[in-house]
């Protein structure tokens, strides 16, 4: 995945249907469940670009919070101090792997 670029994978997280939200950040690969502070709601239920490679921030689809792409974390005054639930993820020969164990089985 190149810099600066998201993809939304479907899995499943503690045993429900799910996604997540997987990005590459100043080299870095984050992943989080793609599920807003908000509301129950994905990030990408309105479009699915909701990682502002110019800012540098990802930015929830429905009402426009923002977060830290490297923490999850709001920085927006909705929701401050509040973090998407972040997912472990490894870079292996150039795969992205989520071993988080809270991660079963792709859908
Ligand atoms: S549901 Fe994400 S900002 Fe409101």
């Amino acid at each position: 995945m190149a810099e600066q670029q998201h993809r939304i994978i479907p899995l499943r997280f503690e045993n429900q249907p799910h996604s997540a939200i997987v990005l590459r950040h100043r080299g870095q690969v984050y992943a989080y469940l793609n599920q807003c502070v908000h509301m129950v709601r994905r990030l990408d239920c309105v479009h699915d670009a909701v990682f502002d490679a110019q800012q540098g921030h990802l930015r929830c689809s429905m009402h426009g919070i923002v977060f830290d792409p490297t923490s999850g974390e709001s920085l927006s005054v909705l929701c401050a101090g509040e973090r998407l639930e972040p997912l472990r993820v490894r870079e292996i020969d150039e795969q992205i792997v989520i071993v988080d164990k809270r991660v079963t089985a792709p859908v």
